[in-house]
């Protein structure tokens, strides 16, 4: 791979590492040099992450933490710092769109809307703002958010989860303003991803075959087709890239 991919002296957190996106976003960014700390509610995911990071000779160290928790973001920054001397990337992946935030507006609590809201968007400002300090201070300092095809176009029966996605995109664009030159923020915005979120549209025929048919390239992705964008985005290969949004949806806008 050219040096400008390469992530040997940047230290970066993913929330929701893992599994699924997360945990494909950690082990590439981890493959690229980076040592890694995999961060998420689920001890045991985190810590598989880690082993499979240390296991091929990378660097890693799982803290585990709700993102919606101030204290326990705060103690993954400082854990992050005092193991690996500094915080480079960040990247907001931790999210999720439970059933009972689906359906029309006059149809879902707005317990659930504020629910989707707090990790999905005040969850990724929470943890970028604790790793403020240390990515300011980086000479690579990179905020990665992964937001979604809902952040960009409406998605029916999801309003808060488009909502959220919306919020993040807006987010990455603004502090990308208020943080240039030092730090670059971005976001990918991903369409259907095989993970435990889609489980239940993969699982129903007819929906997975519209989803598939809605898709040029026919086909959900990997997780680790989502990755690859992460690493371009955290590595020098995109020093002039601020404030984008990374479509990696087969196409999916596209249309
Ligand atoms: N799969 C797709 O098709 C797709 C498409 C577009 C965008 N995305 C976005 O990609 C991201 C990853 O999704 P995925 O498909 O990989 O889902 P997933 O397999 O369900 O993984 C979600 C990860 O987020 C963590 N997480 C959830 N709530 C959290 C919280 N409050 N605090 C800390 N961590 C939390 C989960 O761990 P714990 O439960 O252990 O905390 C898990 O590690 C999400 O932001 C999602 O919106 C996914």
């Amino acid at each position: 791979m050219s040096d400008q991919f390469d992530l040997s002296e940047r230290v970066a957190v993913v929330t929701g590492g893992g599994r699924g996106i997360g945990r494909a976003i950690a082990v590439e960014l981890a493959n690229a040099g980076a040592a890694v700390v995999p961060s998420a509610r689920s001890t045991g995911e985190i810590q598989a992450v880690a082993d499979e990071i240390r296991n091929d000779g990378g660097e890693a160290l799982a803290v585990p933490a709700d993102v919606t928790d101030p204290d326990a973001v705060a103690n993954v920054i400082d854990k992050t710092e005092d193991e690996f001397g500094g915080i480079d990337v960040v990247v907001n992946n931790a999210g999720f769109n439970p059933d009972d935030a689906l359906g029309r507006p006059n149809d879902v609590p707005t317990e659930s809307l504020d629910r989707v809201l707090d990790v999905n968007l005040n969850g990724a400002y929470e943890v970028t703002t604790a790793a403020a300090d240390g990515l300011l201070e980086s000479d690579g300092g990179s905020v990665i958010n992964v937001a979604s095809v809902g952040g960009l176009v409406g998605l029916p029966r999801q309003h808060p989860y488009v909502a959220s996605k919306h919020g993040l995109v807006g987010l990455t664009k603004s502090l990308s303003l208020d943080w240039a030159p030092d730090v670059r923020v971005n976001a990918i915005a991903p369409g259907y991803v095989s993970t435990e979120l889609t489980d239940d549209l993969e699982s129903n025929e007819q929906l997975r075959q519209s989803i598939i048919d809605r898709t040029p390239l026919d086909r959900f992705a990997d997780p680790e087709e989502i990755a690859g964008p992460a690493v371009f985005l955290a590595s020098d290969a995109a020093s002039y890239v601020t404030g984008t949004v990374l479509a990696a949806d087969g196409g999916w806008t596209a249309r």
